[in-house]
């Protein structure tokens, strides 16, 4: 373990396997934690994930179908069900020892999460409850990075990097990033941080959405929740509104996102991320733009923390910086290495 490369992954965890909506139209295989994995719906339409790997002759089971009540595997016709037993054997008699191994699943607010250690630990009340995926109209989306999931927070959790990066849509004035007020505090499994951007300009995504025609009191609302998960609140109001006191004004533009790193491997993982608007449609023009804003800006992060990856795997023994605006970055980091000292700990006594 060490401070600033990359980070060991934790097992004992919910993970996202996929959004809901992206079972529809049949199983999907995804690498998750070095392992293959085939997420699907059953004949009851519950979500269920298994190891991609038929147990007859090895094939991956997401080139199969949603069928015959559970998954059937496209080579030979082995029907599956969501805890893994074979269902169905073609033309022979069922085998109780035809089996695939099956990941705790739980479906919730549209997150498909999935637990990639030992089930016995597989406790649902450990999820992050998001109630923004059921009251609000929310886009999602997924996009593949290559690099040790830790960087995914490393990136979220300085914001400095958004007047630079992000210039032409959710970014600003870099002056007034690096002049914000910063609250930072470290939690039992993770980091927060509150920071004010007091009478500074909307950058160009908040002001084609929220119609600003004057400065705003804009704030980012951070929290880390270890291994994987990024919660935000972000916004604005226009200036001379108190916006410190109420943040749920009128008038107010007020944004939520939960980000998420799922590893796929040491130095690769899934990036799922979510958005919403309060009172705004995803679907209507203004919430298409601004997610289309958010899916450029991210595509920025993926060239920054891809780079990153690099220079770290270059030579690891090279020890990174931290900055005062890394507070929360470094809090952050003391989360996950807590988080993995358990792991070790319950392993080791198991
Ligand atoms: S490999 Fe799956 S049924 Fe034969
Ligand atoms: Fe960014």
């Amino acid at each position: 373990m060490s401070d600033f490369e990359m980070e060991p992954l934790v097992r004992n965890a919910w993970y996202i396997g996929a959004w809901a909506n992206e079972l529809a139209d049949g199983p999907i295989g995804r690498e998750i934690m070095n392992e293959d994995v085939v997420l699907f719906r059953d004949g009851e339409g519950k979500a269920a994930a298994l190891e991609d790997r038929c147990c007859h002759r090895g094939v991956k089971l997401s080139l199969g179908s949603c069928d015959k009540g559970g998954l059937v595997c496209g080579y030979h016709g082995l029907v599956f069900d969501g805890k893994g037993a074979c269902i169905d054997n073609p033309g022979e008699r069922l085998n109780p020892s035809y089996s695939v191994r099956a990941y705790p699943v739980v479906e919730r607010q549209n997150f498909i999460w999935i637990w990639t250690g030992n089930p016995a630990h597989a406790d649902p009340s450990l999820i992050i409850d998001w109630p923004f995926h059921d009251d609000w109209s929310c886009n999602f989306g997924r996009y593949d990075i290559d690099a040790n999931f830790i960087f995914m927070v490393d990136n979220l959790m300085d914001l400095t990097h958004l007047g630079y990066v992000h210039g032409s849509t959710i970014g600003g004035n870099p002056e007034q990033h690096n002049d914000a007020e910063l609250t930072t505090t470290k939690k039992e499994n993770g980091a927060h941080f509150l920071r004010w951007m007091l009478d500074s300009v909307p950058p160009p995504s908040f002001k084609n959405v929220g119609g600003f025609t004057t400065n705003i009191d804009r704030w980012s609302d951070f929290e880390y929740i270890a291994p994987s998960s990024v919660l935000q609140w972000g916004g604005g109001i226009p200036v001379g509104n108190d916006a410190r006191k109420n943040r749920l004004q009128s008038g107010a533009l007020s944004l939520r996102q939960f980000h998420h790193a799922t590893p796929k491997s040491e130095n690769q993982y899934h990036y799922f991320f979510s958005a919403g608007l309060d009172g705004l449609d995803a679907d209507s023009s203004g919430g298409q733009q601004f997610y289309e804003d958010i899916l450029e800006a991210f595509l920025e992060d993926k060239l920054f923390i891809e780079s990153q990856q690099i220079g770290v795997e270059r030579d690891p023994s090279r020890r990174l910086l931290l900055r005062e605006h890394d507070r929360a970055v470094a809090y952050s980091r003391q989360a996950i290495h807590e988080m993995q000292a358990a792991e070790v700990q319950l392993e080791a006594a198991e």
